[in-house]
């Protein structure tokens, strides 16, 4: 009987050492994701910043929605400091007129250089 309640003891640890384990493994594959990939992390705050905010209510990545697809922005518009500097600009104070009369929110909370990163990423679309 008391061989049993050993062996018990032991398989307990033995799980929790094997769940020990298995959270370390998980906690590695970000990091070697990140290193595999660096080239993407800009894109992927970008994106993250757009999908936390409101942009998608207004904007798909290929079509048409309220506002213009963020593919045909990049086409439309050179990434050029300017041009980054000016749609950045217009996140943040909202306006209308380049694509018709529906005006965009403005986005005041923004900083300037998170609205540049939104819009470098959605000029990046323009092979897509
Ligand atoms: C209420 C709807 C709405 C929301 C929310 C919205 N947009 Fe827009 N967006 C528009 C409309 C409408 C236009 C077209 C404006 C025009 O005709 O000049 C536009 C235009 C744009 C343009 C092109 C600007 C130009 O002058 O050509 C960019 C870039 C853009 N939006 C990015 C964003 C980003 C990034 C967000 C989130 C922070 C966002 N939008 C949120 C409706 C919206």
């Amino acid at each position: 009987m008391k061989k049993l309640v050993v062996f018990a003891a032991l398989c307990t640890a033995m799980v929790a050492c094997g769940s020990g384990d298995t959270n370390k493994g998980t906690e590695d594959k970000p990091a070697d994701n990140a290193s595999t990939a660096p080239a993407a992390s800009g894109n992927e705050k970008a994106l993250e910043m757009i999908g936390a905010l409101d942009c998608t209510t207004c904007h798909k990545i290929n079509e048409k929605n309220i506002g213009p697809a963020y593919t045909e922005v990049a086409k439309k518009y050179e990434a050029t400091d300017e041009n980054i500097t000016m749609l950045a600009d217009k996140i943040i104070k909202g306006g209308s007129g380049n694509w018709g009369t529906v005006p965009m929110t403005p986005h005041p909370t923004l900083s300037a250089d998170s609205a540049k990163e939104m819009v470098r990423y959605i000029l990046s679309l323009k092979n897509q």
